[in-house]
């Protein structure tokens, strides 16, 4: 007699924890399922990104009232709009008339007009008007609102959830917002300066998997460990976070010019799921890298750069080619060569590498995170998301 369920995608769900344990020195790294399968990208689209707190823009770009941004959450348009009363809230982007979405882009407003027929809503997603709508029977239009979406600011940031009922981002994060106020202490006057875009053919985690270990960083990146000192490099894990330091950029390095740097640290925070945020060494700054799933074979990635001064001086503009032309080109081969790995028939799992006193060489912050994955795929199950249960019950 056997419980085990019937069929392959079932079986999948399962089985998908399997040889993790929560002690990394014991443990296997996540199932290659996880990282290529359709049924999988969903879960991680629906139970993971549209569960978390997404950074959407650095505190700048929402802090006048009628101020705006678009963006997508899980292939889903929201817009957060600060208001007229000061209020920062945010919205599905999508029209109470016919769907179709209402903001794009960034920028300021007065009212939030819909494209498609006009109908006219508020800062603060009521509806104000709709054209040709007397004749309407039982139509009222103070009855029709925007559909809200959690927002908050946080550590200079601006985050959303599609999750009406999750906690809050500071909430969540522990000591985090501590640790971005000691580290870069003038978030709030830092300004965009530039934004560096990819597309990687690889599933989002593989890419998280890399930025989460610098095991690495000696055999691929010779520069990066000039500029930083890995005899320095501690890893700890936090709830949903873990926090990568290092002592940076004080000696002579291949990297880029360090000679006027006033921040001699690398600073890297990786919060749940999908977020980087970095200070490295050089003015003030801080980095936010992005990684968007797009597929169960495909990433999106933003780097947003906020400086002192929106336009880089010399030694900024060396330290953005040296990321995009160097250290980029050598972690996006690392990653596609794994995706391309995890897509044979010769790999399900390897061991992780992990030291007890959470070095820079240890994999230990990447297997944190794969003990959240498996914790958020264990609640899709108890929840009944379709993705794992659609196959469930049949022969
Ligand atoms: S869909 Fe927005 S006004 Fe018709
Ligand atoms: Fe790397």
């Amino acid at each position: 007699m056997t419980n085990a369920p019937k069929n392959d995608a079932a079986r999948r769900a399962v089985g998908i924890g399997q040889g993790w344990h929560p002690d990394a020195a014991r443990s296997m790294s996540l199932h290659t399922d996880a990282y290529t399968k359709d049924e999988w990208f969903e879960v991680d689209q629906r139970a993971i990104i549209a569960a978390s707190w997404q950074w959407i823009c650095h505190g700048e770009k929402l802090a006048e009232p009628g101020s705006y941004v678009a963006e997508t959450v899980a292939d889903m348009g929201i817009v957060a709009v600060r208001g007229t009363d000061g209020v920062l809230r945010c919205f599905y982007n999508v029209c109470k008339h016919r769907a179709h979405h209402l903001l794009e882009g960034h920028g300021t407003t007065k009212n939030i007009v819909c494209p498609y027929h006009a109908w006219s809503y508020d800062l603060g997603g009521q509806l104000r008007s709709a054209r040709h709508t007397k004749h309407l029977v039982d139509f009222d239009t103070a009855n029709i609102c925007l559909d809200e979406v959690q927002v908050e600011e946080f550590g200079g940031s601006v985050f959303v959830n599609l999750d009406a009922d999750a906690p809050s981002l500071a909430e969540q994060s522990g000591d985090l917002g501590a640790e971005i106020a000691r580290w870069v202490p003038d978030v709030a006057n830092l300004t965009f300066a530039h934004r560096l875009t990819y597309e990687i053919k690889s599933n989002w985690k593989n890419v998280v998997d890399n930025f989460l270990e610098c095991y690495h960083c000696h055999i691929a990146h010779k520069d990066f460990v000039s500029l930083v000192d890995m005899d320095t490099y501690t890893v700890t894990t936090h709830d949903i976070y873990s926090s990568h330091m290092a002592e940076a950029g004080t000696s002579d390095n291949s990297a880029y010019d360090v000679s006027d740097a006033t921040v001699t640290d690398h600073a890297v925070w990786w919060l749940w799921p999908n977020t980087c945020l970095m200070r490295y060494p050089g003015r003030g700054n801080l980095i936010v890298l992005k990684i968007i799933p797009a597929g169960p074979d495909r990433t999106f990635e933003t780097y947003d750069f906020y400086l002192e001064s929106a336009e880089p001086n010399e030694a900024e503009l060396e330290s953005i080619r040296y990321l995009d032309e160097v250290l980029q080109v050598e972690d996006i081969n690392l990653v596609e060569s794994v995706q391309r790995g995890m897509s044979t028939p010769a790999f399900t799992q390897g061991r992780i590498v992990a030291d007890p006193v959470g070095s820079g060489l240890s994999e230990h912050a990447l297997h944190h995170f794969h003990g959240l994955v498996l914790e958020h795929y264990d609640q899709c199950k108890a929840v009944g998301i379709p993705a794992l249960n659609s196959d469930r019950g049949e022969d």
